[in-house]
């Protein structure tokens, strides 16, 4: 009989522990924080969470790795609080300079790298989905997929995508109450687009350049729709 636990995750034969990623998470985000930064602190751990349920939803519901998931979505945002120069010599990684240029997407290139150097994590599937969350590209793969559009549509994100958010809600609870029993691909593709569509809109609204990956994205995933 098998000796793991419920709460420890096999993937190719590296064992994560979710409650313990968690933890560690969460001591590195307080950590020597003032009390008005905790603040600031709890509310994205707050979302952080927000982010792990609906990429377990979307991942039961789309028959994506449900456990992958998990992991990725909670070290999503792990380079938030960072400071992103200590690490970064600590660890001698190049940044590349274009990356540098886009202040909002620094955190998920740098969180790969801090998922893998300080969290274990070696499954490339999750590195990727965490490096990939705030820009997209095109052909993601499903885990991919299911962290970009979970960290927009979890239930403590602002309302800008309701629409999405409404879409997805209603097939996940068609999904649980066994009314339908697998959902097509096909939604998670409209939701990726509508989603991907609606960042590139607020992106020009700030007059700031949208990342090339994140257009060439928009692109790919309206081509493979037509
Ligand atoms: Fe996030």
């Amino acid at each position: 009989m098998s000796t793991r636990t419920i709460l420890e995750v096999n993937m190719q034969n590296i064992t994560y522990n979710f409650e313990n990623l968690k933890q560690k998470l969460h001591k590195n985000y307080t950590e020597g924080k003032t009390t008005e930064e905790v603040a600031i602190v709890e509310e994205r751990f707050t979302h952080t969470l927000g982010v792990v349920e609906t990429a377990e939803k979307l991942a039961r519901m789309y028959g994506a790795d449900v456990e992958k998931a998990r992991v990725a979505a909670l070290l999503h945002d792990c380079a938030k609080f960072y400071k992103y120069n200590d690490f970064v010599n600590k660890y001698g990684i190049k940044i590349d300079e274009e990356i540098l240029q886009y202040p909002k997407i620094i955190h998920s290139f740098i969180g790969a790298y801090i998922a893998k150097l300080e969290y274990g994590i070696n499954d490339e599937d999750i590195l990727n989905a965490i490096k990939y969350h705030t820009v997209a590209k095109p052909e993601m793969t499903l885990l991919e997929e299911v962290i970009y559009i979970a960290d927009q549509i979890e239930p403590n994100r602002g309302d800008y995508i309701n629409e999405i958010r409404n879409i997805i809600d209603s097939a996940i609870s068609l999904h649980e109450n066994n009314q339908i029993l697998k959902v097509g691909k096909k939604s998670l593709d409209i939701a990726l687009i509508e989603i991907l569509r609606a960042k590139i809109r607020r992106v020009k609204e700030r007059d700031e350049h949208v990342y090339f990956l994140t257009e060439k994205a928009y692109e790919w995933y309206i081509k493979k729709a037509l």
